[in-house]
C-alpha cells in the first residue's frame, strides 16, 4: 500500500490545503516544466470524463511526465473478467502514480489499499472527487481573495453529487455558512448533515431557488442531475429541469459572487450568464490543471520548496 495516495480530502488540514494551493499558485505561474521527466503517470477511467482525464493527463505532460491509460474499460481485460486488484497490480508495474475514476464507491480506496504506487481517487461513484474539490478551493480562494467565513450555496443535485459531498468536507477548517439548494428527492444526504452537525459548519436548507434566495451568496455551485446515478428514469425526468439558473435571477446577487459548476452543464446555467461577471465555471475547469499538477507532485513526493527551486522551467 502506498501513503501517498488521494483518496479523499476530508483529513487533509488547514495548513495542508493552503500548501497544496500555493503549489498550485506556481503551476499557474509556471505550468511547463520537467520536473517528472522520466516518470509515467497512468489513468484509469472506468467512468465517463471529459475535463478531469484531460486536465490530469494534460498536467502530467506539461510537467514532462508521459501518460498511459483507458478512457473506456471496455477496450480493457476487465471485459474479459480481470478484478480490479490485479489492473491495479499491473499498471503499478507500469506507472509511478495511478489517476483513477470508477463507478463503485470505495473503489479508489480499495486500489489504494493494494497498489504499492499512489492511487490519486478521480471520482468514486456518488461518493468523493477529491481533485475537482481541490480546484474548487483553489477558484474560490482566486476569485474570493480568502476561503474564510464565505456564503457557500450548493445548488441542484446534493444527493449524487460528489464534488459537494467532497467540498463539505474541506471547507470545514474555513468557517463556511453552506445554504443547501435542492427538490427533496435530491436533498444532502443524512450522513453529510451529520458531517456538518459533528463538525461545527452551518447549513440551512431551501428548496425554492429564486432572486431573494440567492442574494447573499459569495459562491453559487451549480450541478448537473446525474441521471446515470438514477435506477428509476422516470424519478430523473420528475427533477432534471427543477434548477435552472436564468439571468434574471441575477438582479440582487452581490458584486463578487461567482457561480461555479464542475461541468459538464446541461441545463443548469442559461447560456447567457456566460458573459456576465459572475460567471468563472470556465476559469474553474482551467484551474483544474494546476490544481492537479499540485496533487501529482505531492503524491509523488515533490514539495513546494522543490517547485519553487525548479530550474527546469520551460518559458
Ligand atoms: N468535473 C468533472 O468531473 O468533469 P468530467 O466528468 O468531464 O471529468
Amino acid at each position: 500500500m502506498s501513503t501517498a495516495s488521494l483518496i479523499t480530502l476530508a483529513g487533509y488540514s488547514r495548513e495542508k490545503l493552503e500548501y497544496l494551493i500555493k503549489m498550485a499558485a506556481e503551476f499557474e505561474k509556471h505550468p511547463n516544466r520537467k520536473i517528472l521527466e522520466g516518470k509515467v503517470a497512468a489513468t484509469l477511467f472506468f467512468e465517463p470524463s471529459t475535463r478531469t482525464r484531460l486536465s490530469f493527463e494534460t498536467a502530467a505532460n506539461r510537467l514532462g511526465a508521459r501518460v498511459i491509460g483507458f478512457a473506456d474499460p471496455k477496450i480493457t481485460s476487465g471485459t474479459k473478467g480481470e478484478i480490479l486488484k490485479d489492473t491495479i497490480m499491473m499498471v503499478s508495474n507500469y506507472a509511478d502514480v495511478i489517476i483513477m475514476r470508477h463507478f463503485l464507491e470505495g473503489a479508489a480506496l480499495y486500489a489504494s489499499e493494494v497498489s504499492p504506487v499512489p492511487i490519486i481517487n478521480a471520482g468514486d461513484g456518488a461518493n468523493q472527487h477529491p481533485s475537482q474539490t481541490m480546484l474548487d478551493l483553489y477558484t474560490i480562494y482566486q476569485s474570493q481573495g480568502t476561503l474564510d467565513n464565505l456564503n457557500i450555496y450548493l445548488v441542484g443535485d446534493l444527493k449524487y453529487g460528489r464534488t459537494v459531498h467532497s467540498l463539505l468536507a474541506a471547507m470545514r477548517h474555513f468557517n463556511p455558512y453552506f445554504h443547501f439548494i435542492a427538490p427533496d428527492e435530491l436533498a444532502m444526504p443524512e450522513p453529510y448533515r451529520k458531517y456538518c452537525d459533528e463538525n461545527g459548519i452551518r447549513y440551512v436548507e431551501h428548496k425554492d431557488f429564486n432572486a431573494d434566495t440567492i442574494a447573499d451568496a459569495d459562491i453559487l455551485y451549480m450541478t448537473r442531475v446525474q441521471k446515470e446515478r438514477f435506477s428509476d428514469l422516470l424519478e430523473y425526468e420528475k427533477v432534471k429541469d427543477e434548477y435552472l439558473l436564468k439571468k434574471e435571477m441575477l438582479t440582487k446577487v452581490r458584486s463578487n459572487m461567482k457561480i461555479l459548476h464542475p461541468l459538464p452543464r446541461v441545463n443548469e446555467i442559461e447560456y447567457s450568464i456566460d458573459d456576465t461577471s459572475h460567471a468563472y465555471y470556465f476559469q474553474q475547469a482551467r484551474n483544474g490543471l494546476y490544481a492537479r499538477q499540485a496533487l501529482i507532485c505531492d503524491a509523488l513526493g515533490i514539495t513546494l520548496e522543490d517547485i519553487r527551486n525548479d530550474k527546469t522551467i520551460i518559458l
